[in-house]
């Protein structure tokens, strides 16, 4: 049985314990439903690391109104069952009342890129996010933390936020781990009706052929690369909704597609894309390097 720490303060003793003892502890934040996209990072912690932390809480801050908050897959037994094989050392399970005390008031605002991309459309997530992972890291107190690419937003975000508040973490960031026929793995995938399903992979079919287009130097402007994203989103029957496609900056999240490849050569861009297939949204991104 792996051990579980139901409270903030249980875990910050727990924490407080292995550091005096001098040991690294890497820390994997989730909400839980877990499939091997979040594996990938306990295994990634556990190579770098004396003791690997995973967390499970479905933080409501990051849900705007009408999202999918409620619905969020929750599969406890099953994810206990995927964390004891996959061999860690402690699992926080703090209960929302616990993390948002009554009168709760202090939220962490990274301005700017918080507002591009998936905050345009996603109002307030990424400072409940920004807020959630400050939280997770003042009480399990890492001194390394793993996150996804597949949000790459979510990354950037959190690298401004521990470089502005300067908080004692190293951050490592890995890559998006995707179905064999290259959907990236997201806990909202089981809303996908089988049909839905086969549709997916366009997402990374469509990045994959604007990252060639750079990566072979096809194309004068990004937005080449932009519009070839969009034309084959745009033939998808399932995708109800596009949301963003395109090159951005990959630091600033700009939109960049107006700008010469050529200006960005040696350098790494971002293309990234969400979509709604029905009511379900998903997001996918790749970093390329401009030759
Ligand atoms: P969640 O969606 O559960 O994801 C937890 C971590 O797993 C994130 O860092 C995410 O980027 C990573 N991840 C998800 N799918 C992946 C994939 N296919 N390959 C590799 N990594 C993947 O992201 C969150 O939770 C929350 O916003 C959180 C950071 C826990 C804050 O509440």
């Amino acid at each position: 049985m792996v051990e579980s720490l139901k409270t903030p303060d249980a875990m910050q003793q727990w924490s407080q314990k292995k550091y005096k003892m001098g040991k690294t502890v890497g820390l994997v934040p989730t909400m839980g439903a877990l499939h091997r996209g979040h594996i990938s990072l306990i295994e990634a912690s556990k190579q770098e690391n004396d003791l690997t932390v995973v967390s499970i809480f479905v933080n409501p801050t990051q849900f705007s109104a009408g999202e999918d908050f409620e619905k969020y897959p929750r599969d406890f037994a099953g994810d206990c069952k995927k964390l004891e094989q996959a061999g860690i050392d402690a699992l926080f399970l703090p209960k929302t009342s616990d993390m948002y005390s009554e009168g709760f008031a202090t939220y962490i605002e990274v301005r700017g890129i918080s507002n591009r991309l998936c905050g345009a459309y996603r109002a307030g997530h990424f400072t409940g996010v920004a807020t959630i992972v400050a939280k997770l890291f003042n009480t399990v107190m890492p001194t390394h933390a793993y996150f996804g690419l597949k949000d790459y937003q979510q990354c950037v975000v959190i690298r401004k936020m521990v470089s502005d508040l300067n908080i004692p973490v190293t951050l490592r960031f890995c890559d998006t781990v995707r179905e064999h026929d290259g959907l990236a793995m997201s806990s909202r995938n089981t809303y996908l009706t089988s049909e839905q399903r086969l549709d997916a992979p366009i997402l990374y079919k469509a990045l994959c052929k604007a990252s060639l287009l750079i990566s072979e130097r096809r194309l004068v402007k990004f937005r080449e690369a932009a519009s070839l994203m969009q034309q084959l989103l745009k033939s998808s029957a399932h995708i109800s909704e596009i949301q963003y496609g395109s090159v951005y900056d990959s630091e600033t999240l700009d939109d960049i597609s107006e700008q010469d490849a050529s200006s960005y050569s040696g350098k790494p861009v971002a293309l990234a894309i969400a979509v709604k297939i029905g009511s379900t949204r998903l997001i996918d991104n790749l970093i390329v390097t401009v030759p």
